[in-house]
């Protein structure tokens, strides 16, 4: 068994065909509800760029697309807290109707500092859609506006996801062995 590989995977959470059905239905919700707008669709690096290049390809109103890196786990599978940032926006955000796209909020710490920071340079309007939320685990509040799954409290892999930098290629989410990680 390879580290990255979906050998290393104990169980298919969410699979592809899973995956794909509900982030079409994100993204038509999105283009009803932006219909005769242009919204930037701010992608959180690394994990996010996966579910966002699959999005944008089902949304059917004009879009603009733009990254920004923010780092708060390094290797591990804990938040430390500390949210930095790595790379930030190309695109002004001013009188933008913003939506901020990420794979997954877990304590949410990481969404809240998005939010503060990006409302601080005032958008038109402000909204998050993040692909998996891991609810039980929140530490702050922070409004979903957008979500495609809520999971369990376990260690995922896949579809953007990664464990030192590993499974962000698998087309599916899932839990891998506990020896892998641990
Ligand atoms: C993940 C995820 C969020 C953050 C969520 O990123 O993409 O940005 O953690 O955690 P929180 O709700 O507890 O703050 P990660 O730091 O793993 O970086 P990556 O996307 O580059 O893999």
């Amino acid at each position: 068994m390879e580290l990255g590989t979906a050998d290393t995977v104990e169980r298919v959470l969410i699979s592809e065909s899973e995956l794909q059905a509900k982030v079409a239905e994100l993204a038509n919700q999105i283009s009803r509800d932006y219909e005769g707008k242009i919204p930037l669709l701010v992608g959180i690096l690394k994990g996010a760029f996966v579910f966002l290049s699959d999005l944008i390809r089902y949304v059917n109103i004009p879009v603009h697309v733009d990254f920004m890196q923010v780092s708060s786990y390094g290797s591990g599978t804990e938040s430390s807290g500390i949210v930095k940032i790595l790379k930030d926006l190309d695109i002004s955000v001013e009188g933008r109707h913003v939506i901020v796209v990420e794979d997954i909020v877990d304590t949410g710490v990481t969404m809240q500092h998005l939010l503060e920071l990006l409302s601080a340079r005032k958008p038109a309007s402000l909204a998050v859609c993040t692909l998996l939320d891991k609810k039980e685990r929140r530490l702050v509040d922070v409004n979903l506006n957008y979500v495609g799954f809520e999971i369990p409290n376990a260690f995922v892999v896949g579809y953007g996801l990664d464990y030192a930098e590993y499974y962000r290629n698998l087309p599916f989410i899932g839990i891998p062995y506990k020896k892998v990680y641990e």
